[in-house]
């Protein structure tokens, strides 16, 4: 048998999380959602919602893919009871990982088509049309932006072609400092201008009489996007991980790391909004049509904003590889596919799955699911309901049915570790604390009580 293939590195395992919490959740939806919740408020519950809510899930699933060594569906599967599902949170995992990148990759197709646009504009100038309409063509035109969406796609599939350790872990390793460095850049620009302090109050001073319940479903399902449990990536990543790698202390990192991430959006971003007046609110086109307004009105603005799409395409791609990577561990290993065909028929399945996500905007436009477009219903079917019934299924299993003893075992490296007491935190959190505020959380932000 050949070797099956992982992350080589301790950076590199830390990296490729880190690759997978970063993405769009950061720097499109962290901000948008903040300015519509009435910002500092919004952060503060947010920021609970990944320590009691997203931090113990992603060690659960990481401890569980890296015991069994296998995609998502055959972990939940070999640690369960005889005649228990559990395999289904794998099965929940493969089609959530499916329908984000369904319309993930819309997003992600405009952001790139957004870096051609502002590539362009760096040289030519200030561009004189109005970003709102310059938007509105884009999503309203279903070729182009059917085609941005396939480029992406292909794009990723190709890099996942090559494997987890030559393809992921090394396109991350090379993509991550960029990101890092491209945000740090942005941000100092943006509180360089006049006026920038106002987006700063409104980032970090709370007003909770903004926060309604609807709100903290957002910020939980954020939480659940943002550091992407819930749905079997983080299994599926865990088997890639190395025996002796220290699982709490990664994923704390993965997980400041990733708040850093987006409170640097944050700061590039709400500065610049209120430096130039305009309203923080403007929901998912913020990005879009919000901030080419703001790099309008900024000397050197193309070049800024060039840079600006750049760093969000790269946050964009390594979310995307762990999304893809999910239903093709399960179509190779499990199908017995090739990594090249497992890789080909589910990128196809994905542009036939992503289309009516991205038609929503024109030819589908009428058509809509329980009021929402086809677009918004694969976001809130995932974000609000199947993370939510994934997480509270994983914090079951992880606590009650695969049993205090092994997850101790699993966490402390078989008692290498010191940890004893960080494991029984998390097993606490678990088995009381975790699902019950998940529960109530969506139930009620459903409208359900
Ligand atoms: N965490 C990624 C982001 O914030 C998105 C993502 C969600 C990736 C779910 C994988 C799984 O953009």
């Amino acid at each position: 048998m050949t070797k099956r293939d992982g992350f080589t590195s301790n950076i590199g395992v830390t990296l490729a999380t880190l690759g997978s919490a970063v993405g769009l959740g950061n720097i499109w939806k962290f901000p948008y959602m903040t300015g519509m919740n009435g910002g500092a408020s919004f952060l503060i519950v947010y920021v609970l919602c990944t320590f009691l809510v997203g931090l113990p899930l992603m060690v659960a699933e990481i401890l569980i893919g890296r015991k069994v060594k296998a995609n998502a569906i055959t972990s939940y599967k070999s640690l369960s009871p005889k005649g228990q599902p559990w395999f289904l949170i794998g099965v929940s995992g493969v089609l959530s990982a499916f329908l984000i990148l369904a319309f993930y990759s819309d997003v992600a197709g405009w952001v790139f088509a957004y870096i051609f646009k502002s590539i362009v504009l760096a040289f030519t100038g200030p561009a004189t049309a109005d970003s709102g309409a310059v938007f509105a063509e884009l999503v309203a035109d279903p070729v182009r932006s059917l085609l941005w969406q396939w480029f992406v796609l292909i794009f990723v599939g190709s890099i996942i072609m090559m494997g987890v350790s030559k393809g992921i872990e090394g396109t991350v390793k090379r993509l991550m400092p960029v990101l890092f460095v491209l945000l740090i850049v942005m941000g100092v620009r943006s509180m360089s201008l006049p006026g920038a302090s106002e987006g700063l109050t409104f980032l970090f001073s709370p007003d909770f009489s903004k926060l309604s319940f609807t709100a903290v479903l957002m910020a939980m399902g954020l939480a659940f996007f943002k550091l992407s449990v819930g749905m079997g990536i983080m299994t599926t990543y865990g088997s890639y991980y190395r025996d002796d790698q220290n699982v709490p202390v990664t994923t704390l990192r993965v997980m400041v790391a990733d708040l850093v991430v987006s409170l640097l959006a944050g700061i590039a971003i709400f500065p610049a909004v209120f430096a130039f007046g305009m309203a923080p609110e403007a929901g998912p086109s913020l990005l879009f049509v919000t901030i080419p307004k703001v790099f309008e009105s900024m000397p050197l603005g193309g070049v800024f904003q060039a840079l600006f799409f750049i760093l969000t395409g790269l946050a964009a791609t390594g979310a995307m590889l762990s999304l893809l990577e999910v239903p093709v561990a399960f179509a190779t290993e499990t199908l017995g596919m090739s990594r090249a065909k497992g890789t080909a028929l589910t990128v196809l399945l994905l542009a036939a799955a992503g289309a009516p996500a991205t038609l929503s905007e024109s030819v589908l436009s009428d058509v809509t699911i329980f009021g929402l477009n086809f677009f918004s219903l694969y976001d809130y079917m995932t974000q609000n309901v199947l993370l939510p019934l994934g997480g509270v299924a994983v914090c079951v299993f992880a606590g009650w049915v695969w049993g205090a003893e092994a997850f101790r075992k699993c966490l402390t490296n078989n008692g290498v570790l010191p940890l004893e007491k960080v494991a029984n935190s998390f097993l606490f959190l678990l088995k009381f604390v975790t699902p019950v505020l998940i529960m109530i959380i969506m139930l009620k932000g459903l409208g359900i009580f």
